[in-house]
């Protein structure tokens, strides 16, 4: 199989070296091999990691749109634009489309699932929530049987690592922020991180999936943790409380509710012992009852598993079109307007 990579920052990177430097049990007994032909970037002039081939670098996606020979791209760029028009035009052109970037998946949701389904191509984005975490995969196996009531959990990397280090360390925030930003964790512009944008979105996601109903991220009440103070903190832990940033969303008599802020726990509630990059996602189903999912959420090597995931369930699948089973569900319209926080 041969596909193109958009972006060779921290989730691009890993991706090619999984792939390249074939790590992991695949490749040891793969029938097929992939190649990555192409990979777009911003700069090709930029310094970068010696394992990268140069002579794959392209600063023209019409070179990767027109190649025949490619059928899948992985979009590991970021932002809503150029993004949304390149997915689009992948799809058109009959390529599977595999992405990282919760901003186009929650603002375009039902239109990227309708395109996908008009073009027989595959549109996956287990990457987008939760890093690592199999989220979206369990979400979509536990609707099988169940009607899922509420989600619940921490889905952002950047700042469980901002608030546990500032929590544990007594840390100032922009220093930890900071670290973050170094690790590879906070978007390009870290105020989606600390403003609950990200949070938000990802909820976007997985509630759009749960509840059957594109439910956008402005529809969701937010506040971040800017103001929070390592002084806060410590006062909240002396009174036996840990501040985690929550999202939240319910299904409630024919609608639902939704909201990303920070909220003080218990220091025996098991979501306030998790820490720095990890993310927890809790969903409960009328049938299976509360299922907890728990990995890091963040980070070069998670999101690239997640990404490479994808990439092999649609080598494994060609035949089968998940999307397509996504926007039928979709259709079913189950959920009113949005009921407030
Ligand atoms: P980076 O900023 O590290 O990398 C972005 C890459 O995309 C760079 O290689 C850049 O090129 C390239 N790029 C950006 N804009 C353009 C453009 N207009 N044309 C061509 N190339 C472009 O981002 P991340 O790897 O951190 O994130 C990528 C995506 O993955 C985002 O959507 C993010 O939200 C998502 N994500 C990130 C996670 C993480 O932990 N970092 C986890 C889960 C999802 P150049 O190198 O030339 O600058
Ligand atoms: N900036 C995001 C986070 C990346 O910190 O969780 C993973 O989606």
């Amino acid at each position: 199989m041969k596909i193109a990579l958009l972006g060779m920052g921290t989730v691009g990177s890993g991706v090619y070296e999984i792939i390249n430097e074939e790590k992991g049990n695949y490749f040891a007994k793969a029938q097929e091999k992939i190649t990555i032909k192409k990979v777009l970037v911003r700069d090709k002039g930029k310094k970068r990691n010696d394992f990268i081939d140069e002579e794959i670098l392209t600063e023209s996606f019409d070179e990767i749109l027109n190649d025949e020979e490619i059928n899948a791209v992985i979009f590991a760029m970021g932002g809503l634009e150029p993004e949304f028009t390149f997915m689009k035009r992948s799809m058109e052109k009959g390529k599977h489309v595999i992405t990282a970037n919760k901003a186009v998946v929650s603002e375009y949701f039902e239109e990227l699932l309708n395109l996908a389904k008009k073009h027989n191509v595959m549109f996956l984005f287990e990457a987008s929530v939760g890093g690592g975490i199999p989220i979206i995969t369990s979400l979509k196996g536990t609707l099988q049987i169940n009607q899922i009531d509420e989600i619940k959990g921490i889905l952002n990397g950047t700042t469980n690592y901002i608030l546990s280090k500032m929590s544990s360390e007594g840390k100032a925030f922009a220093d930890v922020l900071q670290q973050a930003q170094e690790m590879g964790f906070a978007e390009a512009d870290p105020s989606a991180d600390v403003d609950g944008f990200d949070v938000s979105r990802k909820l976007a996601i997985l509630s759009s999936i749960a509840f059957g109903s594109h439910i956008k991220d402005e529809d969701i009440y937010k506040r971040g943790i800017r103001d929070v103070g390592k002084e806060d903190m410590e006062m909240f832990s002396n009174l036996g409380y840990i501040l985690k940033f929550l999202a939240h969303s319910k299904r409630m008599d024919g609608t639902y509710s939704a909201s990303v802020e920070p909220v003080l726990l218990s220091n025996k509630d098991i979501m306030s012992n998790v820490n720095e990059e990890f993310n927890i996602v809790s969903i409960k189903g009328n049938i299976i009852g509360e299922l907890q999912f728990y990995g890091k959420g963040a980070g070069k090597n998670p999101t690239a598993n997640a990404v490479v995931g994808d990439l092999l369930y649609i080598m494994n699948n060609q035949n089968s079109r998940e999307s397509i089973d996504l926007s039928q569900h979709l259709t079913n319209k189950g959920l009113g307007a949005f009921n407030g926080k």
